[in-house]
């Protein structure tokens, strides 16, 4: 053989190999292949094509515009000169805080869109605001402040219609300035229609609105130039062998939405995509399809794409130095979204364009100005998520599958055995017999509730799946009471509709039919359920897993549900599909709540989510690859999530595809501990990889970070308390804690843990260093050896050596860190365990930091039976400091959290704090204090108490900048100071 035939034989072998990680982009749609989004973008084209020709027919009517005595609310008329039949209305509502609620529908049209997302997606009925209004010839204005007094401005443009927001004297967002809204009305499917002559190129767009009340040329379609020649896809459309018969026709919504000043913009999860979107469009784009947002069960998943995944939340972000400003376009449907940065010279912003397949238009205008103020505001939109039991913070082992009793027992001895921490155990689909969730298979799990009780024996939990596919067969109680309840999704023709899941054929309950809610909670009632008709053997030790809720469909279109469906009240699966994921999850966090008294917080990990999903539990990644690459695009997927609402999430640690080598998965852990939701999972077809069975050094590498992460739980606690209160995320990338610092704006391998720590990630192989961006002129504490490190305003790369058995993990000068250094075998075991104070103080010579604690389980803290203390370190006399513990909840507004001002409730003596008065803080370690202190005494009251320390000198220079060096350390073990007290601890 010739050396060419080699090669080629060589090539075609290669070619058959199975690629080590390939989705099945055939299985899902580009947007070309979607109708509604090839016509949105089309009419992008043709718009860009037309240039400053192109101009919007939609207009405001003068007549019949109103605005309500109070100044909240403006009622008006649209109309298209396209079809000057045709009518809109424009609802504009001024909100609190500067908020504007915009909504447009069609008046009068054959049929109603779909108008209810808000209903699923927010808190409640948003509040009024007011705002001072002026109607002039062109525009209104309407005018408005953010609660911390910035002047907020939105002007609406009659003809043509044109709405943007103004703060401050500049425009930060303009709605139809491209002239690409466009809602399609509903119409009257003609059976033959005329074959109608199509111009090779559409006519040159009309140069005003009086060209396009022009008379058009008899043959063609007056609306060609701007809906397009031919009606694309209107009325059916086929993909992959199934055929969507859309017999509402065409209703999808376009709009154009801009962001002058931004440089960046954010959000809309789901996506494996950087943090700092790439843009979609020309010029320079990254990606060439638009950000598509449709909740969708994709096998294999790319680790760097705009491709649909698991949940969606239509959030955007948009930031510069300037400010922060956000969208949200509450659509349950479909959507595609392109972002380009136009290329106007530096200062053009952002241009992003989105088209849904139908829905009305109901989009809020956030004005920010800052990170923290909007996550605010859509913490009061869409509610705060839920403070989760402590337990759920800890770590939590998955595979699918733990096969017997003996397996769940097993592999939690083996975790004692190796002394490893541990909270949860999990149950997947192969638990339940024939995938009939809520019926334990008993050849494997003979006892549930012995093996529950064992589980439970040092304070751990049980998560068992749940999946919403029903087992279509009369011996399974769930599907034949859904059944006789009339509560399961059906098909176009009205008939119950089945699809392929893990049980084979299935039947799926409609969680939109409020019938269906009260039977779903009641089947995980404890106790009193009679065999066949609820959990039997379920314990208050068992949590639940919702997962292929998108709904996934293994023979459905792009493997989830036909959207010709019907749901309760008629609506089409379309117009519900984003929704459709969070009420299953919802109502199963509401069945958990419901099942003692009094009731427990409820854990409940969902795949898909939507606006709102952070008010029911966790979520996670889904199905990624254990692969370097997925490892990497996990942190911006979870700190998108973060920013956008989802405080409690993570990434299956391992991934779940795969065998990671021993060194990834050491490295995964060491980020995983760094996600509010940490899990070890793995598919069926994996080899274990349960942390133990690692030899060393990787075993005792891993135990590290494990215990990493149970000392650090004060910290997780605290900031999902904080999340709960302020919708502020507990992780949180660099724009969010700089927003004015442009070098951090596209980060996103390094994030902050609160404000107080920084951490980067070591997500390659063979790693031995790693570069940090210190963004600040600040002092930054190595948390492994104390190395002291100073950054700069202008930001400054720093390189720290990260061998396997080191974090890139940083105290921030300026913050006290709470920590819990005794190894547990679960979080529970830590109740009354003592506390470490770090006080890393700044250059200043000051820190600051808080500890939230509660009973971790039940709702009690919403009754004031809580403790949260403020700890201060500030400077006294020439080169010490004094650090202080004070109640917090007197000095703290907590009413968006618990719906009351919180402080009326509360008592230092409350129950709770009683019941740990005898936790102390067991030691102080003090960074950075630039010379050994004579004395340290803590001050209780009158009492004066001088205490011991040990005071280690630091070898870098005081006083100079850039200085790298170990910090020095000064430790006063047992202080004598409980943690629920107030006191004082002077050091001098
Ligand atoms: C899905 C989930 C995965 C789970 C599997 C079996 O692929 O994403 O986590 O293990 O289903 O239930």
């Amino acid at each position: 053989m010739t050396f060419a035939v080699v090669a080629l034989a060589l090539l075609a072998l290669v070619a058959l190999l199975p690629p080590a990680h390939a989705v099945k982009s055939h299985d899902f749609k580009t947007c070309a292949q979607s109708a509604f989004c090839r016509r949105g973008r089309a009419l992008a084209a043709r718009a860009a094509d037309a240039g400053d020709a192109w101009q919007s027919p939609y207009s405001l009517l003068h007549d019949g515009l109103d605005i309500d005595s109070a100044g909240s609310t403006l009622r008006g008329r649209v109309h298209s000169a396209l079809y000057p039949h045709i009518s809109f209305s424009l609802h504009v509502h001024v909100l609190p805080d500067g908020l504007f609620r915009i909504s447009m529908d069609q008046v009068d049209g054959l049929r109603k869109r779909y108008d209810e997302a808000a209903r699923w997606a927010l808190h409640r009925d948003p509040p009024l605001g007011t705002a001072k209004w002026s109607r002039g010839e062109r525009h209104i204005i309407a005018r408005s402040t953010t609660s911390e007094g910035g002047e907020v401005e939105l002007h609406i443009q009659y003809a043509p219609l044109r709405i943007s927001l103004w703060q401050d004297g500049k425009e930060t967002v303009s709605l139809n300035g491209r002239g690409l809204l466009h809602m399609e009305h509903f119409r009257v499917k003609e059976d033959a229609p005329a074959p109608v002559p199509v111009p090779a190129v559409d006519p040159a767009p009309p140069s005003g609105e009086q060209a396009v009340l022009e008379p058009p040329a008899p043959a063609q379609r007056p609306t060609a130039w701007f809906e397009g020649a031919e009606e694309d896809g209107y009325w059916s459309e086929s993909f992959g062998g199934h055929t969507d018969s859309k017999p509402k026709g065409p209703e999808s919504l376009s709009l154009d939405i801009t962001f002058p000043h931004a440089q960046h913009v954010y959000g809309i999860p789901e996506h494996a995509a950087p943090l700092s979107l790439p843009t979609t469009q020309p010029p320079g784009n990254a990606y060439t399809e638009p950000y598509r947002l449709y909740n969708l069960d994709v096998f294999e998943y790319l680790p760097d794409s705009p491709m649909a995944l698991y949940g969606s939340i239509p959030l955007m972000h948009a930031h510069s130095a300037a400010g922060t400003v956000a969208v949200l376009f509450l659509t349950g449907a479909e959507t595609w979204i392109d972002v380009a940065r136009p290329e106007r010279g530096a200062g053009a912003g952002m241009s992003t364009h989105w088209v849904t397949e139908s829905g009305i238009l109901d989009l809020f205008l956030l004005p920010g100005p800052s990170p923290a103020a909007l996550f605010k505001q859509y913490t009061a939109l869409t509610g705060p998520s839920a403070l989760p039991q402590l337990f759920a913070l800890g770590y939590h082992q998955c595979r699918w599958n733990y096969i017997s009793s003996r397996d769940v027992l097993d592999v939690q001895r083996r975790f004692d055995d190796a002394r490893m921490p541990l909270d949860v155990t999990w149950l997947d689909v192969e638990y339940a017999e024939e995938k009939k969730y809520f019926v334990w298979d008993k050849a494997n799990f003979p006892d549930p509730r012995a093996m529950l009780a064992a589980v439970a024996e040092p304070r751990r939990k049980m998560v068992a799946i749940v999946d919403p596919h029903l087992k279509k067969t009369a011996s399974y109680f769930v599907y034949t009471q859904a059944q006789q309840r009339d509560v399961l999704i059906k098909k176009s023709n009205g008939q119950e509709y089945e699809g392929w899941c893990w049980p084979g054929a299935s039947a799926y309950a409609d969680f939109f039919h409020p019938d269906s809610w009260a039977w779903w909670r009641g089947l995980f009632r404890l106790g009193d359920a009679k065999e066949g008709e609820g959990w039997t053997d379920s314990t208050k030790d068992l949590f639940i897993w919702n997962d292929m809720n998108e709904p996934s469909v293994f023979n459905g279109p792009e493997i989830t549900m036909p959207k010709d469906n019907l749901h309760h009240g008629g609506w089409e699966h379309r117009d519900v599909h984003n929704i459709n994921g969070m009420l299953f999850q919802k109502q199963t966090a509401l069945a958990l709540t419901e099942r003692e008294h009094p009731a427990k917080r409820p854990f409940v990990l969902s795949r898909s989510f939507y606006p709102g999903s952070q008010k029911y539990g966790a979520v996670w990644t889904g199905d990624n690859g254990g692969t370097w690459a997925h490892m990497k695009v996990g942190i911006p997927m979870t700190l998108t999530l973060a920013v956008t609402g989802m405080s409690f999430a993570g990434a299956d640690v391992g991934g779940f595809f795969g065998n990671p080598s021993p060194e990834m998965l050491t490295r995964w852990y060491q980020l995983g501990i760094f996600a509010t939701f940490f899990r070890g999972h793995a598919h069926i077809d994996t080899k274990r990889r349960e942390p133990y069975l690692l030899e060393d050094p990787y075993r005792s590498i891993v135990r590290d970070a494990l215990e990493l992460r149970y000392a650090m739980l004060p910290v997780w606690y605290t900031l999902m308390h904080e999340a709960s209160v302020s919708g502020t995320p507990p992780i949180r990338p660099h724009y969010v804690v700089f927003p004015k610092h442009e070098g951090g704006f596209a980060i996103d391998d390094q994030f902050y843990i609160g404000d107080a720590m920084l951490v980067k990630p070591v997500t390659d192989a063979g790693v031995t260093e790693t570069a940090v961006y210190l963004p600040e002129d600040q002092v930054y504490y190595s948390y492994s050896d104390y190395t002291l490190h100073r950054g700069s305003a202008s930001g400054t790369h720093i390189t720290v050596a990260s061998p396997l058995d080191t974090i890139p993990l940083f105290y921030r000068g300026g913050h006290i860190v709470p920590l819990r250094l005794r190894p547990r075998r679960s979080s529970p075991l830590m109740a009354h365990d003592p506390f470490t104070l770090v006080v890393a103080l700044s250059t200043k010579r000051t820190a600051q930091g808080e500890l939230y604690l509660d009973d971790g389980e039940s709702f009690a803290y919403q009754q004031g039976e809580l403790v949260w203390r403020q700890f201060t370190a500030t400077k006294a006399g020439k080169k010490g400091i004094r650090i202080a513990s004070l109640d917090k909840v007197p000095t703290h507004p907590t009413e968006t959290v618990y719906d009351v001002d919180l402080s009326s409730k509360y008592s230092a003596q409350n129950e709770y704090a009683k019941s740990i008065e005898d936790v102390r803080v067991e030691r102080i370690v003090v960074l950075g204090l630039s010379a050994a202190p004579s004395t340290v005494h803590a001050v209780s009251g009158s009492a004066k108490v001088a205490l011991e320390f040990k005071w280690t000198k630091g070898s870098h220079a005081e006083g100079k900048k850039n200085q790298e060096g170990v910090a020095s350390v000064l430790v006063v073990k047992d202080p004598g100071v409980g943690i629920t007290k107030d006191w004082e601890i002077v050091i001098e």
